[in-house]
């Protein structure tokens, strides 16, 4: 059983541990970062799951971006605990941090990642999008919350507030 809650200062620690046990050494010199730096998170849709002990089990962040000067949702990091990979933790927390940007009335999403995982949700690979680089294009993935939302928007992702 988890508990579903949104991410506090709290929380902080703990899900950048869960990022460094998830990701390579050295994430946050990935250029995705770099249009994460100062830029604040969007808190209503920063969640993480604890277990009934409170071990932190899963954890998803989204920054705001912008391409072609429109607003676009960065979903990610997401990350679950490697004891906890594959029991749909995962999926509720993106289908339950989507359906809340739905509802805050974002339009279009995007993330860096492998096709075949996202693909369930709905996500598809963005042409003419362009993350800084070096981030391979076949990774560069998006999905509407809104219909058309992605249609003719291109260009490079800048940071919100560049
Ligand atoms: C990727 C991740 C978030 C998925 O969360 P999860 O809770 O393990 O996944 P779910 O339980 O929702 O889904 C499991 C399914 O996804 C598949 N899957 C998981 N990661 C996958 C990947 N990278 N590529 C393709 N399929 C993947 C599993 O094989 C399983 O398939 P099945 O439903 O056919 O059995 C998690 O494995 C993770 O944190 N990985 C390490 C960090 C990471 O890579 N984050 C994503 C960066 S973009």
């Amino acid at each position: 059983m988890y508990q579903m809650h949104d991410e506090t200062e709290a929380d902080l620690w703990e899900v950048e541990a869960l990022y460094d046990l998830c990701f390579a050494p050295g994430r946050t010199a990935l250029s995705s970062y770099r249009l994460r730096d100062g830029v604040p998170t969007i808190g209503p849709l920063c969640v993480v799951l604890r277990d009934a002990d409170g071990v932190l089990a899963a954890a998803i962040r989204f920054w705001p971006a912008k391409v072609g000067g429109l607003d676009i949702l960065l979903l990610g990091p997401i990350a679950v605990h490697p004891t906890r990979q594959g029991e749909g933790l995962g999926a509720l927390l993106i289908t339950e941090t989507l359906e809340r940007a739905r509802n805050l009335g974002w339009a279009r999403v995007l993330l860096v990642g492998d096709a075949p995982y996202y693909k369930r949700f709905g996500f598809a690979k963005l042409e003419g999008v362009v993350m800084p680089a070096p981030t391979n294009p076949d990774r560069v993935l998006g999905i509407e919350l809104q219909t058309g939302a992605w249609n003719g928007v291109a260009g490079e992702v800048v940071r919100a507030m560049a």
